[in-house]
């Protein structure tokens, strides 16, 4: 039986301090939580707190996550410093390293493909196909006129509605069809635009069936089931891409030389290619790069790996994300993702610091972001397949864990300096850390609690 302690009614109704005074009542073992943390994280400014409050519901206190940038990304000839928000330690040194790498290569190509957003209206209809068919072209321009005033303004701004088609898919699900919509949102991430606008084609197809001739005996069939725009936008894709001489991958590693690192690195990018769990691994690590982004510019990271997963399975196997060839001794490396992000609206422009993001970027038109994000993607898949197969993976990942387990047990910089080099050679975990900080402090008769 559900424990009525921890139930409540009338939750979202009660005030931020309520809240907190029900939660720490019935939850958490030591009331000073509510100074410590949860108020500790508050923001100063009251107004700033607002809007924070605003993004979401039932909010307590705020998340802090670490906001980084990876410098010298020079993309399309272009420098950046590229913002990053991600709790995993080595994301952002691997992207700056990447980044550097590359800028004396010739840096990030990138190209937008296309920008496409897509929605669907499924509804049940369960008429003489034919009268939906025979009719489409009206229906369309009925469905056109009828969003006009939705409109207006994307279309100013030289978006909007690209295409129209009728989905049959009664073979999969009796009586349903769909509207399949194409759009363009310009800048806007379009979330909004395109529900609204297929909300009203739900409408004004009913009101259609309701007063044609032909169709009006049927109104009774015709039944909305819903209108919601698709993550999946395999049309609104970006590629980015960086090459050099193999000669120029002379030195990556103490180990091969400039041919032997590319074939390497080759062969790890083709298993991705067709081993779906390496794939989920190597593309888990564009992403470390791309969500960083994507959530440093107030974007919906959400949206950016639902499609991109479902993109890197479109022919029916995941695979991986980005490519690797070796032609005429030129190394080639790159990654074609879907990415439907915006830079004004929604959280882009109300995020405080998601602004500053942006301005960071010099405030770049949404196209311009999906290659900056796209490039990040790519140096971060570069980073970690070059340590995979050079000096492997945790040597560079240890050393930051080691950093994070001696901040966490409070070690001085000379302790630092001298852990630093004791674990060039020993294993990392939190006992063998916490066991050298307490052989050098027992002299001082510093306990370590924990
Ligand atoms: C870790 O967050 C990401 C990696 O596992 C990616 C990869 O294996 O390519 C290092």
């Amino acid at each position: 039986m559900a424990n009525s302690k921890k139930s409540i009614t009338g939750f979202s109704k009660l005030s931020k301090l309520g809240k907190i005074k029900w939660i720490v009542e019935n939850f958490f073992k030591d009331p000073e939580v509510v100074r410590k943390e949860l108020k500790s994280y508050w923001h100063s400014n009251e107004d700033q707190q607002k809007i924070l409050d605003g993004f979401s519901e039932n909010t307590i206190t705020n998340f802090p996550m670490p906001y980084g940038v990876a410098p010298n990304f020079v993309i399309n000839g272009e420098t950046y410093c590229i913002p990053m928000v991600i709790e995993e330690s080595s994301v952002v040194a691997a992207a700056s390293s990447a980044a550097k790498f590359w800028m004396s290569r010739g840096g990030f190509k990138t190209t937008v493909i296309n920008t496409e957003k897509v929605g669907q209206l499924h509804f049940l209809w369960k008429g003489p196909k034919a009268l939906l068919t025979n009719n489409f072209e009206e229906i369309e321009l009925r469905l056109l006129d009828a969003v006009q005033p939705l409109i207006k303004n994307m279309k100013a701004r030289g978006g909007g509605i690209n295409k129209i088609d009728l989905i049959d898919k009664t073979n999969d699900l009796e009586h349903l069809y769909q509207l399949q919509c194409y759009f363009e949102t310009c800048d806007s991430m379009g979330a909004n635009f395109i529900n609204s606008i297929l909300e009203k084609f739900g409408s004004e197809l009913g009101n259609y069936i309701q007063v044609t001739p032909q169709l009006k005996d049927f109104a009774s069939e015709y039944e909305v089931i819903m209108a919601i725009l698709s993550n999946y936008t395999p049309n609104c894709v970006v590629r980015a891409e960086v090459s050099c001489h193999i000669d120029q991958l002379e030195g990556v590693s103490k180990h091969f030389n400039g041919q032997e690192f590319a074939t390497k690195f080759k062969t790890a990018v083709d298993i991705a290619r067709i081993d779906p769990y390496r794939a989920t691994t190597h593309n888990k690590g564009i992403y470390n790069g791309i969500d960083a982004v994507v959530l440093a510019t107030g974007n919906d990271f959400r949206a950016i790996e639902a499609c991109g997963h479902s993109y890197a399975s479109k022919d029916g196997q995941y695979r991986s994300l980005s490519y690797c060839t070796i032609d005429d001794d030129i190394f080639r490396f790159w990654l074609e993702v879907p990415l439907a992000i915006g830079t004004v609206g929604g959280l882009t422009s109300l995020h405080p610091i998601a602004k500053r993001s942006l301005e960071l970027l010099g405030n770049p038109s949404a196209a311009k972001l999906m290659q900056i994000i796209a490039a990040t993607g790519l140096a971060q898949n570069f980073g970690a397949v070059r340590s995979l197969v050079t000096t492997g993976i945790q040597r560079g990942h240890m050393r930051m864990h080691l950093m994070n387990i001696l901040h966490q047990l409070e070690a001085t910089e000379k302790e630092i300096k001298g852990a630093l080099t004791h674990f060039n050679t020993e294993i990392v975990s939190f006992v063998s850390v916490r066991n050298f900080l307490d052989s050098g402090r027992q002299d001082k008769e510093i306990k370590i609690v924990n």
